[in-house]
């Protein structure tokens, strides 16, 4: 466990993306619903997004409902769905006040439209805030968010807008949902599970991952300290040697 004075806050990442997993073993290891374990989640997901504001995390990406996921029960799709309106309304005018911003990637169509509207309205509510800028990932999957930016840019060629030789990182990044926020710095997922689960496969080239065994519900600010101490330990060589990051060159 670790306090903020521990960070050196020269290296903090900008971008922090987050797998949130083990909701339901940890509601299982309870005796409990698997439901119990996303309700307390949300209490992690308020500690995250305040500890962010208060280390000066710029970005924060989390994987809240993946196109995979479609595919659980549907008595658990309905309640994960209605916890998202329900945590939505109860936590927009903290976000508000906190200066928080929300934004949204993924398949917005697919999503419940009581759903679309409250995320409409929050981020609406939000759109000046210029603290942390919330990132949820929702009805998202990489697989389907590099298959639709292929054919906005092949429709843009169509159209005469662009040259297929005109495609580049630069370029193709512009056709990602992410457009508007630089790659995650750092990876973190909950839970033991080594794996990234269609997440960010594009953006996450370069980032340092980070996984722990801790699950979702109990991931609180000294857990995300840790794993920002951890990332600072790194050596980030973009392919260079160990040298040439050391003298700089
Ligand atoms: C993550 O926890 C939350 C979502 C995927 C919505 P899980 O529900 O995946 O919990 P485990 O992995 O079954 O424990
Ligand atoms: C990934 O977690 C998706 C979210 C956290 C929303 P899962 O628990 O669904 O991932 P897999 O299916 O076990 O890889
Ligand atoms: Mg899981």
């Amino acid at each position: 466990m670790s306090d903020l004075s521990a960070l050196d806050r020269t290296k903090l990442p900008q971008h922090i993306a987050i797998i949130m997993d083990g909701n339901g073993r940890w509601a299982k290891e309870r005796n409990q619903d698997r439901l119990y374990g996303h309700y307390e989640g949300v209490v992690s997901v308020r500690d995250i997004v305040n500890a962010c504001g208060e280390i000066g995390i710029q970005y924060l990406t989390l994987y809240a409902f993946s196109t995979e996921n479609w595919n659980r029960p549907k008595a658990e799709v309905d309640a994960l769905m209605e916890l998202l309106v329900n945590t939505l309304r109860k936590e927009v005018d903290e976000l508000h006040k906190n200066n928080v911003r929300l934004h949204v990637i993924g398949a917005m169509a697919t999503m419940p439209p009581i759903c679309q509207k409250e995320l409409q309205e929050a981020m609406d509510i939000t759109a000046g805030n210029t603290g942390v800028q919330l990132i949820l990932a929702l009805s998202y999957s990489s697989r389907w968010e590099i298959i639709e930016a292929t054919k906005k840019f092949s429709q843009d060629v169509v159209d005469g807008k662009h040259k297929i030789e005109d495609l580049n990182d630069a370029l193709f990044t512009t056709y990602l949902e992410t457009k508007n926020f630089p790659d995650p710095e750092l990876m973190i997922r909950t839970s033991g599970e080594y794996r990234i689960s269609n997440y960010l496969l594009y953006q996450l080239a370069y980032s340092e991952l980070y996984f722990t065994e801790v699950h979702w519900p109990d991931f609180r600010k000294p857990h995300l300290i840790e794993a920002i101490i951890n990332y600072q330990q790194r050596e980030r060589r973009f392919g260079k040697t160990s040298d040439q990051i050391q003298t700089n060159q």
